[in-house]
This record gives structure tokens, sequence and C-alpha cells, in this order.
């Protein structure tokens, strides 16, 4: 019995060695076909690659993460010359020890292409994701790594950075399309004018994005790289004889985490979570899709906060469609209709038109006409053959060749500029023609509107009366009355965390707030039990459910309308009004006040997650009422669904987040904190080193109530009404709401009583975070000036 055993068991420990991958690549054992190189923890895998609906023929040697579930490639060796049949390929050492790739021809495809006195050399793959070449001998001693020539992906504990004695830079640069990773237009790098700071690049040439000098401990336009512990994620930039380089580590039993360029130019800080079995990302820079360099190509117009955020200009269409299916808009966008431009003079030749495109931003390169009228900048884009737009605000601005970087205008602000079109693109024929055309269609029109009218009133009597229903607190909403309600959601108040939200209007006259929920996968009847559980909850400074809808897929919540729309818009949308310190201060509580209810008060205790301005809305006497609230739970406890959405700011996230450790009521409280600092200052906390301020506005705050110095912070950001006790009352509780450690966070109910003066508080510590950034503020004034 006992030899069998043993013998079994020595079959089962043979099997194993053969079933587990080796990490080692040499002579005597190429790789090819479906084999794997494994590291040795485990951790990342090199083989033979194809994207997802790429094409079936072209293959990359690639290496991935091997422990988790999507397939995410980091580094590929033949990035712009994919092989077409991995079976028949292989990759081995060559005689003159160097890692080659050779296809099925036996010819060159990629090659680590070093000298070196030893040709008895084998390639490894790392538990870091690092390939490296070395000899047999010594393993630890590199001849060559993958490190040194990455592709799209910065792992922990790779350099960015330039060699000064060989001059090798190594750099990151994206993709061309989600099936393509041969090299795109961006690339991220240090400053190749030796100043210490990355820059992203577009195609080698314009520089759209910089992060702002390091300061020892942070970049200065990227604060939160000094955000979380240390021992979570740190970054080292290193300036010697040899080399340049910035370098960031993370704790790999703790998080999964790398930095991509993405093909469309932003570089992302991103997450793995395992309960999403995705990577979340955690920070974009730069902060805003639109501010990248020729991020829609020529004659498209881009959106910030669309999923799809490049279209076409009107007249103008996509000019490679696979590559827009495939991430990669920068193709652009070509006319439809010729331009008859020329200055032809023959009769039939109609002249081009104009039509008025409202932009947040004009296109790049104009050239400007000394003071001309309106009539004679038209007239002088019209007579060159060239130009191709033009725009008029006191002097002549006019556009030769391809526009690009059109931005769309965000909120009531903007620019008009003068799109040139072939005269085909606006009514075409004669005008006689066009007369009659006209009065038919009018006609017709009419016809029909007062047959729809008929109808809908009809439909809208019956829908209106017969079909809402009343449970509980709630009204259960058709679909049909809420669609008629918000004239088919035609009036987006904004987009939020789980839905867009359009504004509606009641027969009764009753304005309300239609939000319609993506990704709710409950069942009918477990939806309509959450909802009626938070339809309960009821307090002055919670915006109040009014009803549902649930029908099929479609499901919808209805809340009160709040005419002054959210605390972001009042502070800093693109016309911010200007709050008196006592509006401010009510905000301030009454916000403190909605929390504790959630936090204390109500039945089920609830966890909002999500607190930021975006979410206060505010009513026509500026009482605040918090927005969203239990629906975290709604669309299932999966949080990372908030982290998602933060579009690239990390600004209100409590450090537990990252840590992976369950999130409590001090997350809210964590987020209040770092809110309270905007309603202080009236600006966005990352926002400070655009506001020409040398000091993040938490450091100042932290600093000067040290100091004993609060009447300092009365300047320009603060309104001169503000009352000085009160302000430092604000001031101390922000400053314990963004302690790293939660425990040391007052509850939202304490804070309130703080805020009412009923209780007093002590001087709080500098948070850890707050501490490291006050330290490498002072280094930046010192070395400024
Ligand atoms: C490679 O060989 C495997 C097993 O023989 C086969 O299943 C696979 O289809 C082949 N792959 C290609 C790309 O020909
Ligand atoms: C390695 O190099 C030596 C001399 O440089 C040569 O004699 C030998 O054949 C080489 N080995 C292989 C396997 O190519
Ligand atoms: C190898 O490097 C040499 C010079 O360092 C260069 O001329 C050659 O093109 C490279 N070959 C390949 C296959 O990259
Ligand atoms: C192997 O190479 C590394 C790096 O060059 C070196 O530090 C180490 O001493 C070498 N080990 C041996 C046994 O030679
Ligand atoms: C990118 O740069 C190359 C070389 O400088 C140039 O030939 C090419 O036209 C540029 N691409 C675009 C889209 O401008
Ligand atoms: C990683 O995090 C764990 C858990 O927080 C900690 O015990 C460990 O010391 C950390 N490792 C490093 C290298 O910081
Ligand atoms: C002017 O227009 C006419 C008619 O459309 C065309 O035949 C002719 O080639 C044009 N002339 C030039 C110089 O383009
Ligand atoms: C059109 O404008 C461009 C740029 O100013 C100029 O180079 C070109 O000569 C102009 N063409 C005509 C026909 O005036």
């Amino acid at each position: 019995m006992l030899p069998c055993f043993l013998l079994l068991l020595l079959c089962l420990c043979a099997h194993h060695a053969l079933a587990r991958a080796a990490d080692t690549v040499s002579r005597d054992r190429p790789l090819s076909g479906g084999q794997r190189l494994v590291s040795s923890g485990g951790y990342f895998a090199l083989g033979f690659f194809r994207p997802d609906n790429g094409a079936p023929n072209r293959w990359y040697l690639a290496i991935w993460y091997n422990k988790i579930s999507k397939t995410t490639p980091v580094w590929i060796a033949n990035r712009a010359t994919p092989i077409s049949d991995p079976n028949s390929s292989k990759l081995t050492v060559s005689e003159d020890g160097n890692l080659v790739l050779l296809d099925q021809a036996k010819s060159l495809i990629w090659s680590t292409n070093i000298t070196s006195n030893t040709n008895s050399t084998v390639g490894v793959i790392l538990d870091s994701g690092n390939f490296v070449l070395a000899p047999t001998s010594n393993t630890s001693n590199f001849k060559w790594q993958s490190f040194d020539e990455p592709t799209n992906v910065w792992l922990p504990g790779a350099k960015l950075g330039r060699n000064k004695i060989t001059g090798h830079t190594a750099r990151f640069i994206s993709w061309q399309s989600s099936v393509d990773p041969s090299p795109g237009y961006y690339t991220l790098e240090i400053d190749p004018d030796g100043s210490n700071q990355c820059i992203h690049r577009w195609n080698n040439s314009a520089i759209y994005w910089e992060t702002g000098l390091w300061t020892g401990h942070m970049f200065s336009g990227v604060p939160e790289t000094a955000m979380y512990p240390k021992d979570h994620l740190s970054y080292e930039f290193v300036v010697n004889n040899q080399e340049t380089y910035l370098m960031y580590h993370t704790n790999a039993s703790v998080v999964t985490w790398m930095l991509i360029m993405e093909i469309s130019g932003q570089v992302k800080t991103v997450q793995w979570m395992e309960g999403r079995k995705d990577w979340v990302p955690f920070l974009a820079m730069p902060k805003a899709q639109c501010t990248v360099y020729f991020v829609c190509g020529s004659f498209a117009m881009c959106t910030e906060d669309d999923v799809t955020f490049c279209s076409c200009l009107r007249g103008f269409s996509k000019q490679y469609n696979g590559e827009w299916r495939y991430g990669n808009p920068s193709g652009g966008c070509t006319r439809n209709a010729k331009l008859q431009c020329d200055g032809n003079s023959s009769r039939q030749a109609k002249a081009d038109g104009f039509y008025a495109l409202a932009v947040a931003k004009l296109p790049d390169k104009a050239w400007v006409l000394a003071t001309v009228s309106a009539d004679k900048c038209e007239k002088a884009c019209l007579n060159n053959c060239s130009c191709t737009a033009y725009s008029y605000s006191g002097s002549c601005s006019l556009w030769y060749g391809d526009l690009i970087n059109i931005v769309a205008p965000d909120g009531s602000t903007g620019q008009s500029i003068y799109i040139r079109l072939a005269a085909s693109e606006f009514s075409s024929s004669a005008k006689t023609q066009a007369a009659m055309i006209w009065a038919s269609t009018v006609g017709a029109i009419l016809l029909t509107l007062i047959v729809i009218i008929g109808i809908l009133v009809i439909l809208k009597r019956r829908s209106f009366s017969e079909v809402n229903k009343v449970e509980g607190s709630l009204v259960v909403f058709r679909y049909r009355f809420l669609q008629n309600a918000t004239k088919n959601f035609s009036e987006m108040l904004g987009k939020g965390s789980f839905g867009s939200v359009c504004k509606g209007i009641l027969p009764d006259g009753t304005l309300v707030a239609v939000k319609k929920l993506d990704g709710v996968f409950q069942g009918d009847k477990q939806f309509r039990a959450e909802v009626s559980t938070i339809g309960t909850i009821q307090h002055v400074n919670l915006i109040r459910l009014l009803g549902f809808c649930s029908e099929r897929s479609m499901k919808m919540l209805v809340y009160e309308f709040m005419p002054n729309r959210s605390l972001d818009r009042c502070l800093f949308g693109s016309t911010p009004m200007t709050l008196s310190w006592k509006t401010r201060y009510q905000i301030a509580l009454g916000i403190a006040k909605g929390l504790a209810y959630l936090h204390e008060k109500c039945r089920s205790l609830i966890i909002h997650c999500d607190i930021k301005p975006e979410n206060v809305l505010l009513d026509d006497a500026f009482m605040p009422k918090i927005a969203d609230f239990g629906l975290a739970k709604l669309v299932g406890r999966d949080f990372s669904r908030v982290l998602t959405t933060m579009r690239g700011t990390i600004g209100y996230l409590a450090p537990e987040w990252i840590s992976g450790v369950a999130i409590t009521v001090k997350a809210d409280v964590f987020s209040y904190g770092m809110m309270l600092f905007e309603i202080i200052s009236g600006n966005r906390n990352t926002d400070w080193h655009q506001q020409g301020t040398d000091t993040f506005f938490p450091v100042l705050v932290a600093m000067r109530l040290h100091e004993g110095k609060i009447q300092d912070l009365l300047g320009p950001d603060l309104t001169p009404d503000a009352n000085l006790e009160e302000v430092e009352r604000a001031c101390k509780v922000a400053c314990w709401c963004v302690q790293d450690n939660e425990n040391i966070r007052p509850t939202m109910g304490e804070i309130v009583q703080i805020l009412e003066g009923l209780v007093d508080v002590a001087f709080p510590p500098i948070p850890w975070y707050l501490h490291v950034l006050a330290q490498s503020s002072n280094f930046s004034t010192e070395a400024s000036h």
C-alpha cells in the first residue's frame, strides 16, 4: 500500500513539475505556439498574444498579468511587426547570445540586439513583469531588460527616464488603436529640456501636458502623487551624473496597480478591482480628455464627459471608420461636399457658405487680421481657397487648412466660429423653388402637427390620469408619462454617477428631476423594495424622492427639482456665483446635518460613498440637499463604480479606499472635509496650482491654524464678510475630517455640534499627507524665489 502511495505521489509531483510553466527561455528550450513562460511567483506570463477583435493573423510576443482574469498586455516585443503564425515562429537565444524572435521563414522579426562577451545566455521573466537577458552563470547580471524598452504600460519598479551616458531614453508610447499595438501618437517622457517634470507629447512635437516640477515629494501639478501612504504607493525622482529617472513602487500584496498611456492620450493610473473583474482608473492626466492634442483629428469636435467624445462637424463624415471603432478617432473627418472656393467667376458656381458653431475653445493655429469689420472678415475667408473658417470678436481670426482641437461648449458661455461648407450643404436649389418647397413643407408640417397634438392630448390625458399609481409614499410613474413630462428626455440637467438627469414638468406644474439609472440589474421586486426604503428617508437636507419608474430594463427615479442646481456649478461653474460667507456656512452645516441623518438617525445606516459638490443640490433659498444617497446600494455593493465616475480625481476619496479595507461612514467624513475646504475657499482643491497660488489650500489651512494666523486666509478667495470665528471653526473641522486615521476623524453628529458652536474643538494634528504636502510646498516656494 505504502509504496503504491509513494509512487502515486511521485507521479503527481513529476506531473506537476511538467505542467508548471518555466520562467526561462534558452537555446535548448525555445518558446513557440501556445507555450508560455511564467514568473516564479506566478505574477506575470510571457507568450504569444492577439488583441481581442484583432485580425486573426496578427500575433505579438507579449507579457501579461498571469493572476488576473482579463488578459492585460504590459509589454510587447514586436509591436509594429506582428507575426502571422505563432506555431511556426519561435523565441530563442541566437548564437551571439541575443534573444531573437524568428518567424516561419526563420527571418528575424525582433531581437534584443546587444553586443556582449558571452553567448551562453538565457531569457527570464521576473515577478516584477521585467523580462531580462542574462548569462546562464548569473541570472541577476542583466545584459538587457524589457523595462528599458517599454511600450504603453509603466509597471512599478520600471524607470521612466534617460541614461546620460548611453543617451538611451525610456518612454511610454500609446497603442495605435485597441486592436493595433504599434506606436501611436502619444508619449509620456521625462522633459528632454532637463527640467524635473514629465511631459505628454503628440507626434514627437506638440507638448500638451506637463506634470509641473518635482518638489521632492510630488509633482506640483499633481498633488495626488503625495496623497497615499508611502508603504502603499511611493514615487522616487532621481537625478545624478549617470541618469535622470522617475520610478514608483507599490505594495503588491495590497494593490495591483499600473500607469498606462491610453490610445486617447491620457495617462491613467489604474487599479485592478477583483470584485469588478476590471481595471478601475483613479487618476487621469490631463484630467480633461479634450485637452489632449489632436484627440479627435481634423474637422471633429471633442465633448467632455461623453463616452464617445469625438463627433464630426456638420457637413463632415468620419474618415477611417475602423479606427474610430477601435478607440482611435484621430483619423478625423472629411468634407461631404467639395468646396467651390477658387474665386471662379462662372455664374453656375454658387459661393460657399458659413454656419455658426458654438465652441468652448477655438481651434488651434488661427491667423489674426488687423481690425476689419465682420463682413470683411467673412469675405477675406471666402476669397481664399484654403480658408476653412473664421471667427469675429472685435478682430478677425481666419483658419487655413484642417481645423483641429475644437472643444464643445460645456455651459452657457462659449464663442462662435463660422465653418465653411459647400453651397450644396445649405438649401440647394433656386430661390423660387425653395420658396415653393417651403410653403408646401410648412403646410404639411402644420397639418401633421395638428393631428399629432390632437393624439398627444388624448394620450396625455390618459397617461396622466389613469396609469400612475401610489405605492407607500411614492408614486409609481409609467414610462410613457415620464417621457411626456420630460419632452422625451430632452432637457438634460446633468450626468451623475448613476445615470443622466432630465428636467420634467408634471401636469400640475410641479418641476421634477428625472434620473435614468444605468446598470441596475436587480429584479423588479428587489428594486421596488430598495426604492421604498430610500423613499422613507426624509430630511430637509436630503433631496426628496417623489416616485420611480420600473418597466422592464427602464429604471428611473423622480426627485424634487432644485432651481439652483448643484454646489459645484455655484462655486466653480463657468459663471460661478459669489456666495456670501453666511450662505457658505449654512451650506456646510446643512450638508453635515443631512449626512448625520444618513449615518446615525435613519433605520438602515447609509454610507453615501460619493460626497462631492456635484452631489449637493441647492434650493431657491440655497438650502443644501444631498443627492444620490442610497444609490450605491441600489446598483449593488460595487463601490468601484463610484471610482470610475470620479473623472480622474481622487481628491475626495479617503486613503482607505486604496488599501481595500472595508469602507465605513468615516470615508464620507473624509470626503466631507475635502469638500469643506472647497466651500471655504470657493476653489477646487486640485486647481490650486492653476490658481497661481503656491500652496495646496488644505495645506495652507493646516499651516495657518498652527501659526494661529487664520486671518491671513481672508484674502480674495474668502469673501470679505467672513466671520473669523466661523472660518476658524470650519477650518479645524475640515482638518479633523481629513485625518489619515479614520478613528480620529469626528462623526457627522459631532461636526454638526462643532459647526453650531455648541462644542469647542482642539487644534487638529496635520494629517500625514498634508504634512508631506506642507513640506513640499515650502520647498517649492523657496525654490521659486
Ligand atoms: C497552433 O497549433 C494548435 C495545436 O496544434 C492549434 O490548435 C492552433 O489552431 C494553431 N494556431 C494557429 C494560429 O495556427
Ligand atoms: C559561442 O562563442 C564561441 C566563441 O566566441 C563559439 O566557439 C561557440 O560556437 C559559440 N556557441 C554557440 C552555441 O554558438
Ligand atoms: C541593431 O543595432 C544596430 C546598432 O546598434 C543597428 O544598426 C541595427 O539596425 C539594429 N538591428 C536591429 C534588428 O534592430
Ligand atoms: C551576479 O550578478 C550580480 C549583478 O551584477 C552581482 O551583484 C552578483 O554578485 C553576481 N553573483 C555572482 C555569484 O557572481
Ligand atoms: C507627425 O510627424 C511626422 C514627422 O514629423 C510627419 O511627417 C507627420 O505628418 C505628422 N503627423 C501628422 C498627423 O501631422
Ligand atoms: C505591504 O502591506 C502589508 C499590509 O498592509 C504590510 O504588512 C507590509 O509590510 C507592506 N509591505 C511593504 C514592503 O511595505
Ligand atoms: C470654374 O467652374 C466651372 C464650372 O463649375 C469649371 O468647369 C471650371 O473648371 C472652374 N474653374 C476653375 C479654375 O476651377
Ligand atoms: C490664402 O492664404 C494663405 C495663408 O495666408 C496664403 O499663403 C495664400 O497665398 C492665400 N491664397 C490666396 C489665393 O490668396
